[in-house]
């Protein structure tokens, strides 16, 4: 397989949704598949949490929401999906149209939603978001009650359905932390006040990953599990994924282009930040940063290849990287190379590139881009296959 790829085993994200879906205790599951799926295909990642049992769709953008609904066609009919994000002049008679629900922290927002329902003709379903301790989106609790009683009042009209009520942490990939007691007690006074106001919210949701596997009692109605979906623990100093019973659903292949010997004293890649120490045999690898590998994984990036972890050698360039092989290296041009998988046969992870590299296993996927070839193995076919090379 002489490509570059990323390998997306679907019967992981599937075992993954039901884990999460037993650590919500009743509670359904909304898989948020912002940022294209985390890097892993929005439209193939939704469809496999539905299969799995999910109920409902988070993401980003409003103009997210309408190509995972578009992409998913039959099969996303009657699953909601919940954008939090948006312009405050979108077409937002598109999203009402499609059943796309949507976020509001803000009377400003409120109200040109209502506009554009009122023009569509149906009511916009809305989720109204509080500030529990963020500090991020949501109303704070100084204008929690106006935004409900607006939206109360815009319900009656028949202009907008405020379906759900939400918040987000700050910090539940760190328990015990004192802001995530005080964030769940802000949460249940804001639904508290809304109740006395005559809210009847279907759907109250707080719980991201980090809360579902540290078992936070606090799954409501729905749960919002983003990286633990993809099989990236959320706690990374506290637990690997295994430990947490899922899966990383994403292996990242590539191949070596070019091997070749080098001499004692070459300098490998710009800056010739890497000098070989000996006459030694290298591997070019047709990926860089404008493929989604770091360039501040230059000399740090782990990758497999011929049955053994190297470290990238030199500096990530835009569109290549090299590795030092060894003297004795048996590699071939189109051998392959793998950047992380699963794990599974010793093969580095997306955790161990985010610790190479200073950073959290979200922006290792994330930053994949779209151009990259993705391949979608279903249950039962194995992921890493290349990796046990
Ligand atoms: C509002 C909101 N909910 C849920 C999630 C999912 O978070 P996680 O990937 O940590 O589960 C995110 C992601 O950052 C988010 O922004």
């Amino acid at each position: 397989m002489q490509r570059s790829r990323l390998v997306i085993d679907l019967g992981a994200i599937r075992a993954n949704v039901r884990r999460l879906a037993e650590a919500a205790r009743g509670a359904e599951v909304m898989a948020v598949v912002k940022a294209n799926g985390y890097g892993h295909g929005a439209a193939p990642v939704a469809r496999a949490a539905i299969q799995a049992g999910a109920t409902h769709l988070g993401v980003a953008q409003l103009a997210e929401a309408l190509e995972v609904r578009a992409a998913l066609g039959a099969d996303g009919r009657g699953v909601p999906i919940l954008a939090w994000l948006y312009e405050l002049d979108a077409n937002f008679g598109d999203g009402i149209g499609q059943g796309i629900e949507l976020s509001v922290s803000s009377a400003v927002a409120l109200e040109a939603i209502a506009r554009a329902a009122r023009t569509a003709g149906r009511p916009a379903v809305v989720h109204l978001k509080l500030d529990t301790g963020l500090g991020r989106a949501g109303a704070p609790r100084d204008r929690w009650e106006d935004l409900v009683r607006r939206a109360l009042a815009l319900e009656a009209e028949g202009v907008v359905r405020a379906r759900g009520a939400w918040s987000h942490f700050a910090y539940a990939d760190d328990p015990g932390n004192p802001a995530i007691a005080a964030q769940i007690e802000a949460f249940a006074e804001g639904l508290a006040l809304a109740a006395r106001l005559g809210a009847r919210f279907e759907v109250r949701h707080l719980a991201n990953s980090a809360a579902l596997v540290t078992d936070l009692p606090v799954a409501y109605d729905l749960v919002r599990p983003g990286s633990a979906l993809y099989g990236l623990s959320p706690i990374p100093a506290l637990a690997e994924s295994a430990a947490l019973g899922l899966r990383p659903a994403m292996t990242f292949e590539s191949f070596l282009l070019l091997v070749k010997t080098v001499p004692a004293g070459q300098g490998l890649s710009y800056g010739h930040t890497y000098v070989t120490d000996r006459r030694t045999v290298t591997g070019l690898v047709p990926l860089g940063y404008a493929d989604g590998v770091p360039r501040a994984a230059s000399n740090l990036g782990p990758v497999r290849v011929g049955g053994r972890n190297l470290r990238i050698a030199g500096r990530v360039c835009m569109d290549q990287f090299v590795l030092d092989l060894g003297p004795d290296a048996g590699e071939q041009d189109g051998d392959r190379v793998i950047l992380f998988g699963p794990g599974d046969f010793g093969e580095p992870t997306v955790q161990d590139w985010a610790d190479a590299t200073g950073t959290i296993s979200y922006e290792i996927v994330t930053r994949l881009p779209a151009h990259l070839e993705r391949v979608y193995l279903d249950q039962g076919e194995r992921a890493a296959s290349a990796a046990e090379r």
